[in-house]
């Protein structure tokens, strides 16, 4: 049996540049991993199957359009039938909330099958899959922080430092194709130079606006993680709505995640460090 992690993804500074004749948008954007997410399990079997298990299994389908089946067909089409295997996602991050969770989970399907297969993780045609897969898929197959570029599968590696993070979803599922839909057209200019922290301080979401005309309760988010002590950035996250907040100390992130947890039992509070 293979466990492959399928941590969660956070884009510390997302620039969006152009809109492209194939509706996607060029964006530069710092992809950062944290230490926890899902988990897919991959066990040769006598039949092909598909579980999803964990806090968040209720929100999607197991069958057809789900990313990991996606990704065991497209792995299977370009690198020939693997025997049957049952997989089962432990889905312990939000849907549709801006953390890459459908993408780590392909990757991580893909990464697994790969083992598998004896084939090497960065195989470019592993990388081929994963592009059309979706735009986060080929950052995540590679799950470590890099600059992305294009539709966001243009990657370069950086190093970025293992500070505490907190991640926080006020339980509201955005479409990223509405989230982008609703981007000004107005280019707000390239990445800094510089080191991670350097690129992420002096950048910005670009696609906050547009997402908190969708999902309102963001400004919230970002007004209280903003406020809590010792905090560093506070962000939006990909399309949203999750919002992360950097910090330099642990015991700040865990305090922040208390206050919040207190005054909103109701969103998702997650407390981790960048990986
Ligand atoms: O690539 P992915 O399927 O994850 O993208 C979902 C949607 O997000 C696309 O259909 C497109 O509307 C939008 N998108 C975009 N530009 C990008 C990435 C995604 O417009 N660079």
């Amino acid at each position: 049996m293979i466990v492959e992690p399928a941590p969660a993804k956070l884009n510390l500074a997302l620039h969006v540049r152009a809109r492209r004749e194939d509706g996607y948008h060029e964006l530069e954007t710092l992809f950062v991993f944290v230490r926890d997410g899902d988990t897919v399990r991959l066990t040769p079997a006598i039949h092909d199957g598909f579980a999803i298990i964990g806090p968040f299994a209720a929100g999607l389908s197991g069958e057809g359009d789900n990313l990991v089946t996606r990704a065991r067909d497209a792995f299977r089409g370009r690198f020939g039938a693997s025997e049957p295997l049952s997989i089962v996602l432990d889905k312990h991050l939000p849907v549709a909330s801006g953390i890459g969770g459908g993408s780590a989970d392909a990757a991580a399907t893909l990464r697994g099958m790969a083992k598998l297969a004896g084939i090497a993780p960065d195989d470019p045609a592993l990388m081929a899959i994963a592009a059309a897969l979706g735009s986060d898929v080929p950052a995540c197959l590679a799950g470590r922080t890099m600059i992305g570029r294009g539709r966001g599968e243009q990657l370069t590696p950086i190093e970025v430092p293992s500070l505490p993070v907190l991640l926080v979803n006020p339980g509201v599922g955005v479409s990223t194709a509405a989230v982008f839909a609703g981007w000004d057209r107005i280019d707000r200019g390239a990445l800094a130079d510089g080191d991670a922290l350097a690129i992420a301080m002096a950048g910005r979401n670009d696609l906050e606006p547009p997402a908190r005309v969708l999902a309102p309760a963001v400004d919230t988010v970002l007004e209280m993680l903003a406020q809590a002590d010792g905090v560093r950035l506070a962000r939006m996250s990909g399309s949203g709505a999750t919002c992360f907040a950097l910090f330099d100390r642990a015991e700040d992130c865990a305090a922040a995640a208390t206050a919040i947890r207190a005054a909103r039992p109701d969103w998702w509070c997650l407390e981790t460090a960048l990986a």
